[in-house]
């Protein structure tokens, strides 16, 4: 029953890597397919990879290079973005700033050379309100080049979907509603594609348990009742200091990696996950203690961040970009979600100096959330509303609250033209969205 969750994954990855640097190939195809939900007779129509929803789990070590191929079988163009992954810029699957679209029946090759090790995930970035909410979404590991002895190493994709009545998907996206409050929640929520699903486990048992927000627009704010857990790693990067796990705003975009010991006399007990963002708490899913004699808790050396992009470095900043996140009147929707006044593509855009520290300040002047989300680069949180700010990890994406604002610091490393923009797909197809040049 060890890695139980290995037998659901498909391993399209061709072989295990063995040798540094080696390539592999795998082939992603966006297409129409369905899923089954349990309140349903009739199976749900949906768009996914592969058939499969989630999409493929793509396991792979640092130091790979992955040629994806993906063979667009949808009856509209796509494009596929590598969330949190630091790569070259022309892979960074953006449509009318990285690549064109990948048109129905063409390929595109992604060529990603894996330089983090870490959990991340993929998605369309073209109508990304309608695609990602069809089911469009996967998630990409990538190992450390020395495994730790996990017992299990669980996978805990989290998403909700806004199903009708007779089961199928509503299909109005970007509704007036979803774009005047924080984007379009679903009312199903799902761990990898299940509702409330239980995983096994055994008394004595260590284990890695990665949680990725795939919603469009719903922050989850996890629970883990009776079971202690720390959090070792944040947005795909190793924390510089191990803390436990609580209250952690799991906005869309982030992913937390949690290190789990299932107590050794812990037989049939029941641990469930609960998300306590709304006011009703409700159940994810459930980890079930099997009554079987005890493993040996391994002992794990859990390495940290070498203080990755250290706080101090900001103590003498050579700029500052502030953007106001606001709702204004124009845009394709009639209401649009501006930064600085201005709606995608019509951006005020940042101009970052490749190696110079960057302060980045995002002022939100709504009443709504905008889980913030720069590509191609890890930042740290430095301020929240002009007060300091420790957080002992580095980000991808941060959740800036109604009237909040954020400072970030950032070390622009990777050249070329970057998107920056609200996770909330509604709000990001509403105008929510600019562009970081880093030269
Ligand atoms: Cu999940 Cu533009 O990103
Ligand atoms: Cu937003």
């Amino acid at each position: 029953m060890r890695y139980q969750l290995a037998a659901v994954l498909l391993f399209i990855v061709s072989s295990l890597n063995v040798f540094a640097g080696a390539a592999e190939k795998i082939r992603l195809v966006p297409q129409i397919g369905t899923h089954q939900f349990p309140f349903f007779d009739q199976p749900t129509s949906v768009w996914n990879y592969n058939g499969q929803m989630p999409g493929p789990l793509i396991r792979t070590t640092v130091g790979t290079t992955l040629a994806v191929e993906v063979l667009n079988r949808l009856e509209e163009p796509t494009s596929v973005h590598w969330h949190g992954l630091r790569i070259d810029n022309a892979m960074d699957g953006v449509p009318g700033v990285t690549q064109d679209p990948i048109l129905p029946g063409d390929m595109f090759v992604y060529h990603l050379k894996l330089i983090d090790a870490g959990t991340f995930w993929y998605h369309p970035h073209l109508n990304a309100g309608e695609q990602m909410e069809r089911g469009l979404k996967g998630v990409l590991i990538v190992e450390p080049k020395e495994n730790l002895p996990w017992s299990q190493d669980l996978v805990w994709f989290l998403d909700d979907w806004r199903l009708q009545e007779d089961g199928t998907i509503y299909p109005h996206f970007n509704t007036g509603h979803d774009l005047m409050h924080d984007g379009r929640w679903g009312n199903v929520a799902t761990v990898n594609g299940k509702w409330k699903p239980t995983y096994n486990a055994i008394p004595g048992e260590r284990i890695r348990l990665r949680l990725i927000n795939g919603a469009n627009a719903r922050v989850f704010l996890p629970v883990l009742e009776k079971l202690n857990a720390n959090v070792i790693a944040v947005d795909g990067k190793p924390v510089t200091t191990i803390f436990p796990f609580n209250q952690f705003y799991l906005a869309p975009g982030n992913r937390i990696d949690l290190d789990i010991t299932i107590p050794v006399d812990a037989a049939e007990e029941t641990y469930i996950l609960n998300d306590s963002f709304t006011r009703n708490t409700f159940p994810l899913a459930t980890i079930k203690v099997k009554d079987e004699i005890p493993t040996k808790t391994p002992v794990l050396n859990i390495p940290t961040a070498d203080n990755y992009i250290p706080a101090t470095l900001f103590d003498k900043v050579y700029a500052t970009k502030v953007w106001d996140l606001d709702a204004i009147r124009g845009g394709q929707y009639g209401i649009g979600w501006s930064m600085n006044q201005k709606l995608w593509p019509d951006a005020d855009t940042g101009d970052f100096e490749i190696g110079q520290p960057q302060k980045v300040v995002f002022k939100n002047s709504s009443s709504r959330l905008h889980p913030m989300h720069i590509h191609g680069a890890f930042f740290r949180v430095l301020e929240k509303n002009d007060k300091p700010v420790v957080e002992p990890f580095t980000r991808d994406t941060v959740l800036v609250g109604p009237r909040e604002s954020i400072t970030i610091g950032l070390l622009p490393e990777h050249e070329g033209i970057w998107l920056t923009h609200c996770h909330i797909q509604s709000h990001a197809d509403a105008g929510m969205m600019t562009t970081i040049t880093v030269d």
